[in-house]
């Protein structure tokens, strides 16, 4: 399967929810003012395409130089479990090059997912959570 990475493209909205709402993430899709101003203000976006379909896209938070939030990893159903993530991860990786941590908030069904990646489990993490 030819697929391609950006980290330059800027896909649409709707083709974002689109993704997120197939690949089963746990975001605010119904809430098309919210989901525009986590775009608007992402300084990092890997997207996967399969020809012109928007298949995956990681969605980050970086100074470029010490800390990247990894915020939303999502991959359209049909394509997982074939690399996509895992080569999301990678140029984002690659974008923040080696000097940066990537921190992130696995959700419950993709916790074992990044072990399998090179994540390390942190126990000195805290997070004082969002409300609604
Ligand atoms: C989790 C997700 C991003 C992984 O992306 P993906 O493209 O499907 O995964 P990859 O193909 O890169 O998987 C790499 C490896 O991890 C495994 N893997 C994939 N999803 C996994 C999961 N949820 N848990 C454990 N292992 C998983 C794959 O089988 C593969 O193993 P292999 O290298 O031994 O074959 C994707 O499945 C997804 O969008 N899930 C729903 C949304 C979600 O939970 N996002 C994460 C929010 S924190």
């Amino acid at each position: 399967m030819g697929i391609t990475y950006s980290a330059e493209a800027i896909p649409s909205i709707g083709h974002i929810i689109e993704v997120y709402e197939s690949s089963g993430i746990n975001r605010p899709t119904g809430n098309l003012a919210r989901m525009e101003k986590m775009y608007a203000n992402a300084n990092l976006v890997v997207t996967a395409w399969h020809n012109d379909l928007l298949v995956g896209i990681a969605r980050s938070l970086t100074d470029f130089c010490h800390s990247c939030y990894l915020a939303d990893l999502a991959v359209r159903k049909e394509y997982q479990s074939k690399g996509v993530g895992k080569q999301l991860i990678a140029l984002t990786r690659e974008q923040i090059g080696h000097q940066t941590s990537l921190i992130l908030l696995a959700a419950p069904a993709a916790i074992n997912y990044y072990p399998k990646l090179g994540f390390h489990k942190i126990d000195n993490g805290y997070i004082i959570p969002r409300e609604g």
